[in-house]
């Protein structure tokens, strides 16, 4: 692999620019809570001499209130990217080489160093702050203040529209990224049996995560959040669970138990990785459905992440295609499925048994498989098993395309390269 090679969204940044009818500028209601820029992960290996990027450029948006799914085999850096927003990689080999995450300052929120805004300061974020207190990322207000991304400060200095309001995640020491895990981003992870302790009652780590977020709760308070949390994650026996060790309970409680604690701190957004793997089908549609309506009663944003396009097709509104660690497309749902544009979105629209023409069919798979991080092919990682690949597919890496005619849609692949002029398959 090329490791200087500028990463997908380098090349372009088809995000903000080459959107076809972008609005100038989008009111507070309608910006995004996450925006995901240009995010590059890495693993070192052998003991630091190779690094081989996860995930290279991977940029989307999530809406206020809205479900994007993120889809795409297994080995595609589906959870890596999970992983990288929320500052979670596996140390010491998984590091972010670049990129931003940017999460929307909430009204009054406490800056990540847990500083109350207090004198009408204007930070970076959008947050007030006393003079001289170090914001979240790490500029500083007021007297000599320090303006990293050009925006403008209580002292006039000039800043950048785009990014106010939002506070850098990538920025934040591992206390900061502690503040706003959790509290404003919560995940269920892929496996609940390693995310839960199997040492503790549920009773004492749902507890643990009340006494983060809310230090002077009670335990009695703590207790009876956790058993109405419990509840709402529909747990007939709340007071029973909650005096179990996980090994105790099914998968399917367990992936509840989990779901509960994610929410126990009334996240912005919710992350869940495969949250129906190793379930049954029962049990899986369940989950799917009490995901959807807490998403509804609370008005959180999530990113469900699953190999599954028909899980995409019934949850989410907007959806990110990933292929060897890169977006292949993005679009609206209604849009991905009405038009296609990514040969492997076609692939993997194929291969779902419920747009099979008839019982029995046999269905068409992809050749192939998700080559690992140290045999991606160069020029378009999907190349291998394109039934459309040209010459120009193999020595050069497709850039996002912004398809026409279809608003915020982009795909990564030269078959589109005429629709904004630069070359042919
Ligand atoms: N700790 C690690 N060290 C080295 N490589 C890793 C590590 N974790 C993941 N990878 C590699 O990063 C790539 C992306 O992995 P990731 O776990 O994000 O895939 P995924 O899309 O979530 O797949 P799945 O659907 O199986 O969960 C894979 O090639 C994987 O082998
Ligand atoms: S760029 Fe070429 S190989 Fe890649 S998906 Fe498009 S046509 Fe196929
Ligand atoms: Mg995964």
């Amino acid at each position: 692999m090329d490791e200087s090679a500028p990463s997908q969204s380098q090349r372009k940044n088809s995000m903000d620019e080459s959107a076809p009818s972008q609005p100038q500028r989008r009111s507070s209601m309608d910006e995004p809570v996450l925006k995901v820029k240009d995010l590059v992960v890495s693993f070192g290996t052998e003991g630091g001499k190779k690094h081989l990027r996860a995930v290279d450029g991977v940029s989307f948006e999530v809406k206020p209130g809205s479900t994007l799914g993120i889809v795409g085999e297994s080995g595609c850096g589906k959870s890596v990217t999970a992983l990288g927003i929320i500052s979670l990689l596996p140390r010491p080999s998984g590091y972010i080489e670049q990129g931003s995450v940017l999460l929307k300052a909430s009204n009054g929120m406490k800056t990540p160093n847990g500083m109350k805004a207090l004198n009408g300061m204007k930070t970076s974020n959008g947050i007030k702050a006393p003079n001289g207190m170090k914001t979240p990322n790490g500029m500083k207000t007021s007297n000599g203040i320090k303006a990293p991304n050009g925006m403008k400060t209580s002292n006039g200095m000039k800043t950048s529209n785009e990014n106010s309001g939002y506070i850098e995640l990538m920025n934040l020491d591992s206390q900061g990224m502690r503040a706003i895990r959790g509290k404003r981003i919560s995940m269920i992870f892929q496996e609940p049996m390693t995310a839960l302790n199997p040492v503790h009652r549920i009773k004492k780590q749902m507890n643990e995560v009340h006494g983060l977020h809310r230090p002077s709760m009670g335990v009695r308070e703590m207790t009876a959040k956790s058993l109405e949390l419990l509840d709402q994650v529909g747990i007939a026996t709340p007071e029973n669970v909650i005096e179990c060790y996980p090994h105790q309970l099914s998968g399917g409680m367990r992936q509840r138990v989990m779901i509960a604690m994610a929410l126990a701190s009334e996240p912005d957004i919710l992350i869940a990785d495969e949250p129906t793997t190793a379930l049954d089908v029962t049990v899986q549609a369940q989950i799917l459905d009490l995901i959807r309506n807490l998403q509804k009663s609370k008005n959180m944003s999530v990113i469900l992440i699953t190999h599954d396009l028909g899980v995409i097709a019934e949850n989410c509104n907007d959806a990110v295609v990933m292929y060897g660690g890169r977006v292949a497309e993005r679009a609206r749902v209604e849009t991905l499925f009405k038009n296609p544009s990514h040969p492997y979105t076609r692939g993997l629209l194929h291969s779902i048994p419920a747009r099979a023409p008839s019982p029995g069919t046999i269905l068409p798979a992809i050749p192939g498989m998700v080559p690992s991080l140290e045999e991606m092919p160069k020029g378009c990682r999907f190349a291998p098993r394109c039934s459309h690949v040209g010459d120009i597919c193999h020595k050069i890496s497709p850039e996002e395309i912004a398809i026409k005619g279809d608003h915020g849609h982009f795909a990564a692949c030269h078959l589109h390269a005429g629709e904004t002029g630069t070359g042919t398959v």
